[in-house]
């Protein structure tokens, strides 16, 4: 008979243990590892979480063979262009979408939240002027907690929620804040939708009318639907991790913006720009590529491959579109940063190695021409990221509190290191 288990030999001691298999509604079963270590003395090895499911979730599902997202079953092509950023985020939170009540009593919420205290505004006032805003954003959104610590009572789902909402709408506050403090300008207040908000918030001066461009904001509006999550990313993990201590939300999704960070990660848009940058000319391109496919070199192209998309990135492909209309009606049409990203986008998808390997341009590698030709900073492209992701992140640790078993987080090691030995005093050494 079938059985729905698999069975681990340990070749050394011939003994053998059998281990559940769990089912999900989509993708690879998984197989319960949680008796290994008491039935037979070992833990399991496995850097960079290849194998390993950390956690049970109902949020998002991607399978990267066949270059599937989904967000709540939805797949993420219906909902970037039938659906709005708020729209998403309310499927995000509540699992199921907004009828048009729901949603304008949301969307009421998140605007109701979107000012930040008037204290908050002295902590962009100490950074220094040429601080990264990403740097900011870790310092100031940390902070929320000690502004509003009548939300921080994890256990209390009112607090949850109201945590929830206030982070989700106070992002776009400090970021535009944040850019506006690193190029000396008066901070402007909250108002419009969400993503016109936000490029008000950066864009608009008071001295000077302001309209938003519907392109622009459409344009960011669907960059952010495609960024809002995407499981159990490095930065998603680093939420869950730092929640399972039972941190206050806003420490958490602090944690998240300092991982999303790097240039692995959410700081590819920005590498991808400083890239195009350093190859400086069409002409150029050939040697650059040499470069990326030269073992000893340690350059790679930014903007290309992904850990888990193996085939195409479903994001790549609608913001792709996007990138190309954006650039035919915002592009500076002398900037040669354009020309130069289409044409290695032309080359690098019909050169060999590239094919091979299956690496193609990723949602962050259109990203970052879209944001550039909106006129935002290259050292804002992560801050952009950490807006949209602070949705996922902000439902995935929700999930992870509201589990009724939930345990701290640690994982084990191999250690490498010395054996014991003893102490030598120093004037013996
Ligand atoms: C995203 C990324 C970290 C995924 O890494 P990964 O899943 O660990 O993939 P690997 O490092 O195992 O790469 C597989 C092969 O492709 C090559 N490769 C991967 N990304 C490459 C790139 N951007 N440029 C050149 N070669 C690349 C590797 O050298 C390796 O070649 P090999 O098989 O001959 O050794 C990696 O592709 C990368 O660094 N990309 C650029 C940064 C980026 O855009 N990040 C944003 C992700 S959304």
């Amino acid at each position: 008979m079938k059985k729905d288990t698999v069975t681990v030999v340990d070749n050394a001691s011939g003994r053998q243990i059998e281990l559940p298999v769990k089912h999900p509604t989509q993708g690879p079963s998984v197989v319960d590892i949680g008796s290994f270590y008491r039935e037979l003395g070992y833990f399991t090895y496995d850097p960079g979480f290849l194998s390993t499911a950390s956690c049970q979730s109902s949020i998002t599902y991607i399978d990267g063979e066949q270059g599937i997202l989904q967000y709540r079953g939805y797949p993420i092509e219906q909902l970037a262009t039938q659906s709005s950023f708020l729209e998403v985020t309310y499927l995000m939170l509540n699992g199921e979408l907004p009828n048009p009540t729901q949603l304008d009593e949301f969307s009421g919420i998140i605007n109701h939240h979107s000012m930040l205290n008037e204290s908050l505004k002295s902590f962009f006032r100490g950074f220094y002027h040429d601080a990264h805003p990403m740097a900011i954003m870790v310092g100031v959104v940390g902070s929320l907690s000690a502004f509003y610590n009548d939300s921080t009572d994890i256990t209390d789902p009112h607090h949850r929620e109201v945590a929830a909402h206030r982070m989700i709408a106070k992002m776009p506050s400090i970021a535009a804040a944040s850019f506006k403090h690193t190029i000396g300008e008066p901070q402007v207040y909250p108002g419009l939708s969400y993503t016109g908000n936000l490029l008000k918030m950066m864009f608009s001066v008071p001295c000077e009318e302001y309209h938003v461009d519907p392109v622009a904001e459409r344009a960011l509006d669907l960059i952010f639907i495609l960024h809002i999550d995407h499981e159990q990313n490095a930065s998603t993990s680093t939420v869950r991790l730092a929640g399972s201590s039972q941190a206050n939300p806003f420490a958490c999704i602090a944690s998240g913006i300092a991982a999303l960070w790097g240039p692995a990660h959410g700081g590819a848009n920005e590498a991808v720009l400083n890239m195009l940058g350093e190859i400086g000319d069409v002409k150029n391109i050939p040697e650059y590529l040499a470069r990326a496919k030269d073992k000893n070199d340690p350059f790679r192209l930014m903007g290309f491959g992904h850990r888990v998309y193996k085939n195409y990135d479903p994001r790549a492909r609608i913001i792709r579109e996007m990138c190309h209309e954006v650039l035919a009606k915002l592009g500076d049409n002398n900037d040669p940063m354009f020309e130069l990203a289409l044409r290695l986008e032309e080359i690098a998808l019909n050169d060999d190695y590239f094919i091979k390997r299956k690496l193609y341009p990723n949602v962050d590698f259109y990203s970052g021409l879209i944001y550039r030709a909106l006129g935002i900073p290259g050292n804002m492209f992560t801050v952009m990221f950490a807006i949209a992701r602070t949705v996922g992140w902000v439902a995935q640790w929700m999930e992870m509190i509201g589990e009724e078993n939930q345990r701290i987080g640690r994982p084990r090691q191999l250690y490498v290191g010395a054996g014991q030995r003893d102490y030598v005093p120093i004037d013996k050494r």
